[in-house]
């Protein structure tokens, strides 16, 4: 029985991952590493071969019993955390010591390019401490819709971006989840290689925004903003400066680069097309029609 220990359980991909983990195979054991695990336990209930730890990646105090016995480990970096020294140098060097043959980490189309995104310090450090790796890179998710973006489309019936028309390849975290398990499952196949995993459509947020009124009663307007004027709306928001820094890096950046890369990795891995945005929002159709959160 392989043990896998699965970080950011309670996010986006943490959820959808386990989720496809426990379906495609009997034989695993999957272990969610989250921070409060009596809170997270009544979230998911009891289900076969699920075990929870206790696991923070701000407490290194916290990795050696969270990592005890575990085979394979799926590593995604929480939005929030930018410091890779103070908080991954010392993961990543404790599970090199560990009992870890295996390593999975969540990364971002394009990281291999730019040195100054924490997703390539982590993928060097990765290498430096000579853990078998592979890297999964993905475009913008479609969930950042019905997460990060979704208080104003709900409240305002907006979505608010410093992106002007520039073009975003759009992922369905479910496909990436679904990748992302067949590689645990058959880690050697991949081993030591890094793979884009992208949505089939380049659209910008004026596209976007049409996609969801095919859908919903009261339309979403997308209102243009420069990034001083998005910096201030979020910043009396209340948002934390750190995130909104983030939120403008991934939205204004693209303005001024090439169209995203389309990738088939996961029509050529699974045999079938990746979802469409249109396919998406008609999925989540109830979420975009709410108006109050
Ligand atoms: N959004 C995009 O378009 C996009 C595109 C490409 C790549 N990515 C990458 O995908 C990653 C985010 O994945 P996601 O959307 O699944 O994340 P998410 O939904 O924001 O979830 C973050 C997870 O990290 C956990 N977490 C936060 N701080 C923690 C800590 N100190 N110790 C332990 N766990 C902690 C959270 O647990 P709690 O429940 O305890 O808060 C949660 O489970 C990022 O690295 C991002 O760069 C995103």
């Amino acid at each position: 029985m392989t043990t896998f220990l699965v970080t950011g359980a309670t996010g986006n991909m943490g959820q959808s991952l386990i989720g496809f983990l426990l379906e495609k195979e009997a034989n695993v054991k999957v272990i969610a590493a989250v921070r409060d695990v009596v809170k997270v336990k009544k979230t998911y209930g009891s289900l076969k071969n699920l075990d929870f730890r206790q696991f923070d990646f701000k407490d290194s105090t916290s990795f050696s019993d969270a990592l005890a016995g575990v085979d394979t480990v799926f590593l995604l970096r929480p939005p929030q955390i930018s410091k890779i020294d103070a908080y991954f140098k010392p993961l990543l060097k404790a599970i090199s010591k560990s009992t870890v043959r295996q390593l999975l980490f969540l990364s971002v189309q394009g990281a291999e390019q730019s040195s100054m995104i924490p997703h390539h310090k982590i993928e060097s450090l990765v290498k430096t401490y000579r853990i078998p790796y592979v890297f999964l890179r993905p475009s913008y998710f479609m969930q950042n819709l019905t997460t990060t973006l979704y208080k104003d489309i709900v409240t305002k019936r907006k979505i608010i971006l410093p992106a002007g028309k520039a073009k975003f390849n759009w992922v369905d975290v479910s496909n990436i989840a679904e990748v992302a398990a067949h590689i645990l499952l058959n880690f050697n196949t991949f081993k030591n290689k890094a793979y884009e995993i992208t949505g089939p459509d380049n659209l910008s947020f004026e596209h976007a925004v049409a996609i969801i009124n095919r859908y919903v009663k009261h339309p979403l307007v997308y209102k243009k903003v420069n990034p001083l004027s998005f910096f201030l709306i979020k910043k009396k928001e209340g948002m934390a400066t750190g995130f909104i820094l983030v939120m403008l890096v991934l939205h204004f950046l693209p303005r001024f680069q090439k169209a995203p890369r389309v990738s088939t990795f996961y029509s050529d891995l699974l045999g079938k097309a990746p979802t469409t945005l249109d396919a998406f929002v008609k999925r989540e159709k109830s979420c975009f029609e709410k108006e109050t959160l």
